[in-house]
C-alpha cells in the first residue's frame, strides 16, 4: 500500500526538481488503468477528481475504488481533489480519504481569494487533526483560461490580465499558508489552438524569484497539461512546478476510443469489449505523459535552490 502524504511527497519532488502527472478520471474505470501505467512506470501517480464529478460519482465510491487500486502501486500515489469553491465538498471529500485538495477562488478577487482560501486552510488543519493524517492544500492565483468541466472558468487563455502577479503570489502564499500553488501563468484548460503555446515564461521567473527571495518554498502546479510540449513541461518543472494536471486528452481518449469500439462493432452487445478497449488507450496515453515527464535527473541535483530557502528560513525544507 502506497497512498502518500501528498505534502511531504510534492516537497521531497520539488527537491528533486521532477515532476508528476496529476490524471483526471471521469469514470471510476479509469482509475484501474492509471495506476496500471504508473506501475509499469514505476512512477509516482496522482488521480484526481474535479468538483463536479467527485458530486457526480460520490467522494466515497472515488476513494474506495482508488484505495482498492493504490495497494498494487509500490511508488506513492494520492487521491486529490481538482478544482472546487464548495467547502463542504473538500470536507467530504478529506473525510472520505482524499489526500490533497483544491480550493478554486480564481474567480473571486484577490482578497476575498486570500480570506476564503485561508478558512479552507484552517478547515483542512482541523481536519488533519481529527482525522490523524496529512491533506494539503492547492490554491489558484490569476485565472487559468479555459473550462474545466464547468469548474473554473477563468478568462480568454493567455489574456495579461488574468495571470498572477509575481508580488500576489507572495503575499498569497503567505497569508493563506497553502502547501501548493497553481499560478496563472498564460496554460489553459481545453485544447491549444497551437502544438507551441505561449507561456509566459518572464512572468513564471519573477514569480519563482519573488517566492524564493521571500523564502517560501512552495510547490507550484501546471493547470491544462495537455497539448503542452515536453520541452515547455520541462522548463517548468525546472523552475519548480512540480504537479502537471492532465484531463482534456484523457477525455477524447475515453471518447474517441468508445466511439470507434462501437462503431467498428455495431450489433455487439458486450460492453466489458468497450471498457476493455478504452482500458488499453488510457493506459498508452497515461504511459506517454509519465514518460514525456520524465526529466532522468539524478535524485538530488538541482537541489539547492530548496535547501538554500529553508536554511535562510531557519527551518528543514521537509524534503527527505
Ligand atoms: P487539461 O484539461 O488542459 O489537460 O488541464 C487539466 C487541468 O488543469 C485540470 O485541473
Amino acid at each position: 500500500m502506497s497512498v502518500a502524504d501528498a505534502k511531504t511527497l510534492f516537497r521531497t519532488t520539488l527537491k528533486r526538481r521532477a515532476g508528476i502527472g496529476a490524471f483526471n478520471i471521469t469514470s471510476l474505470a479509469q482509475i484501474d488503468a492509471f495506476v496500471a501505467a504508473a506501475v509499469g512506470a514505476d512512477s509516482p501517480l496522482i488521480v484526481q477528481v474535479t468538483g463536479p464529478v467527485v458530486e457526480f460519482l460520490g467522494p466515497e465510491a472515488v476513494a474506495a475504488v482508488f484505495g482498492v487500486h493504490a495497494e498494487r502501486c509500490v511508488q506513492p500515489v494520492v487521491l486529490h481533489l481538482d478544482h472546487t469553491s464548495s467547502p463542504e465538498l473538500i470536507a467530504a471529500a478529506a473525510r472520505a480519504g482524499f489526500g490533497s485538495v483544491m480550493f478554486d477562488g480564481s474567480r473571486l478577487g484577490l482578497e476575498e481569494n486570500i480570506d476564503r482560501t485561508k478558512r479552507v486552510v484552517s478547515m483542512v488543519r482541523r481536519l488533519e487533526r481529527s482525522l490523524g493524517r496529512e491533506i494539503a492544500v492547492e490554491a489558484e492565483l490569476g485565472a487559468i483560461g479555459g473550462v474545466e468541466e464547468g469548474a473554473s472558468t477563468g478568462t480568454t487563455p493567455g489574456a495579461t490580465a488574468a495571470l498572477c502577479d509575481p508580488a500576489e503570489a507572495v503575499r498569497f502564499v503567505e497569508e493563506t499558508g497553502v502547501d501548493l500553488l497553481a499560478p496563472a501563468i498564460g496554460t489553459a484548460h481545453g485544447f491549444y489552438r497551437t502544438a507551441d503555446p505561449h507561456i509566459d515564461f518572464r512572468r513564471v521567473e519573477r514569480i519563482g524569484k519573488r517566492l524564493e527571495e521571500a523564502g517560501i518554498a512552495t510547490p507550484l502546479v501546471v493547470h491544462g497539461g495537455t497539448g503542452l510540449p515536453r520541452k515547455t513541461l520541462h522548463a517548468l518543472i525546472d523552475v519548480g512546478f512540480v504537479k502537471v494536471n492532465i484531463s482534456t486528452v484523457l477525455k477524447k481518449t475515453l471518447i474517441d476510443t468508445a466511439y470507434d469500439y462501437i462503431s467498428k462493432h455495431r450489433g455487439e452487445y458486450d460492453p466489458t469489449r468497450i471498457d476493455e478497449a478504452v482500458r488499453a488507450a488510457t493506459m498508452r496515453c497515461v504511459a506517454e505523459h509519465i514518460s514525456m515527464l520524465r526529466t532522468e535527473r539524478p535524485s538530488g541535483e538541482a537541489a539547492g535552490d530548496v535547501d538554500r530557502i529553508a536554511r535562510r528560513r531557519g527551518e528543514d525544507a521537509g524534503c527527505e
